[in-house]
């Protein structure tokens, strides 16, 4: 069985002509940026929220036990902040092959504190593709997520990541403050 989005975004062409242009990151991007970049700013979007909703079994688990991700869902009125990448069109190659397990290229308003909204670009696992794992009560969650691992990690490194680097840029977000007062202490810990 195959996730793999690769050729799916490389037909999403929109930013190809351009000299440069805006990825917003919201999940490990915001911590992990293992990709070249012109600059990087605090930024959000809004009618998006996250959510650990889409399995991984090749970062942050295996086939076996999937850890549990971050993608965003449509959500009006909610804002979702993150850290936006100014990046030239050939890193997308890179991160397609990063993302490969069920994301693919959305275009997004991302916008910026001094008021300027710019066209961009995020990576979104939507309900259609098939490590799509979907909602299940907050403490389950964070039991699969307490207890995954895979080749990038462990999946409460993962999570702790991101909510230090939301914590650094002085966002909180519920659902994944939730998350991480819910996480089971480490065994052998406490
Ligand atoms: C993000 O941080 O925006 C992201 C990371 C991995 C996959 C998709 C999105």
């Amino acid at each position: 069985m195959s996730f793999d989005t690769r050729a799916h975004n490389r037909a999403m062409t929109h930013f190809d002509e351009h000299d440069s242009f805006w990825l917003f990151g919201y999940g490990s991007l915001i911590w992990k940026a293992d990709f070249p970049f012109v600059e990087r700013r605090p930024a959000w979007i809004d009618g998006w929220a996250r959510r650990f909703w889409q399995g991984s079994h090749d970062h942050r688990g295996t086939p076996a036990q999937p850890g549990r991700v971050a993608t965003l869902v449509r959500a009006p009125k909610v804002r979702c902040h993150g850290m936006a990448y100014r990046i030239e069109p050939a890193v997308l190659a890179q991160l397609d092959l990063r993302e490969k397990n069920g994301y693919l290229r959305e275009r997004v308003a991302v916008q910026f504190d001094s008021g300027q909204a710019e066209d961009g670009l995020i990576y979104l696992a939507t309900e259609h593709n098939a490590a799509f794992l979907g909602d299940a009560p907050p403490a389950e969650m964070a039991a699969q997520i307490a207890h995954a691992h895979g080749p990038s990690g462990s999946n409460r490194d993962y999570l702790l990541n991101l909510a230090e680097a939301l914590a650094r840029q002085g966002v909180h977000d519920d659902h994944v403050a939730g998350l991480v007062a819910l996480l089971p202490p480490v065994e052998g810990e406490g």
